[in-house]
């Protein structure tokens, strides 16, 4: 098991017109990383396609899964693909794959909301003998979380890192982002809009106030980890 930690650039929000920058750049890394070009490719959380966007090699059949409809039909349509909309945490999603075989499992940014991901490995390792993952952590928008109090609503590195390492031999890569903006407020509707766990809803009008003053920085903080892994024998 390799493990690094890696501190990664600064990126200006502004130059920007989006709000899943972070997610842009990290599905991107994830398929430029890819050691071989696999044939049949399983994708969790695939949303609207970023990842798909970016696989410019031949496949027999991709398989994308997202829980959401409209990402779904948001999707790239394309031959020998096929968009199923289920929930990765359920047992349809189980049944779905039972009795198929991949030559990898990829998922971007979306595994980090598993309500039981050492139930989904365990899955995936009688599926598919790679994985290759990438995921934010319980780190993102951490200052955000220690002025409020609050714990992070996604999984935190230890436990993601756990779960896969009981199932495959892994390789970890953490990095960190930090998103700068010229404007308090674009900051804040920032973390509103991205989908990564930092929305204030479960804040109340005083909590959201003081958050708003006492956060010291012009930047956002983004936690991922890369995971690559290989079925024990
Ligand atoms: C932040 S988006 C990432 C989408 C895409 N993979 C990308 O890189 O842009 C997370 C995606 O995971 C999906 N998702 C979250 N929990 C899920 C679950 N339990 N089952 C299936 N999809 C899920 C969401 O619907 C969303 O499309």
């Amino acid at each position: 098991m390799i493990k690094s930690v890696n501190t990664q650039f600064c990126e200006h929000a502004n130059e920007y017109n989006s709000y899943n920058i972070i997610q842009q750049i990290v599905s991107k890394a994830l398929v430029r990383e890819l050691e071989f070009e696999p044939k049949r490719i399983l994708e969790l959380g695939c949303g609207s396609g970023q990842v798909f966007k970016n696989i410019s090699f031949p496949f027999e059949y991709y398989k994308a899964i997202d829980f959401s409809q409209s990402m779904c039909d948001n999707h790239p349509k394309k031959e020998n693909l096929e968009v199923v909309c289920l929930d990765f945490d359920s047992e349809a999603f189980e049944k779905n794959i039972q009795n198929e075989q991949y030559d990898i499992v990829l998922s971007s940014s979306a595994l980090q909301w598993s309500k039981n991901l050492t139930k989904i490995i365990h899955t995936l390792s009688q599926i598919s003998s790679k994985i290759s993952f990438v995921l934010f952590t319980a780190s993102t928008f951490q200052t955000l979380f220690e002025i409020t109090g609050k714990k992070s609503p996604i999984l935190d590195s230890q436990t993601i890192q756990k779960a896969c390492s009981s199932f495959y031999d892994c390789q970890f890569e953490v990095l960190n982002y930090k998103l700068e903006f010229d404007e308090k407020k674009k900051m804040f509707d920032y973390i509103k809009n991205s989908g990564v766990g930092g929305g204030n809803s479960t804040l109340s009008f005083k909590e959201a106030k003081k958050l708003y003053q006492q956060y010291p920085h012009n930047y956002l903080e983004f936690e991922v980890i890369f995971i690559k892994g290989e079925r024990f024998c």
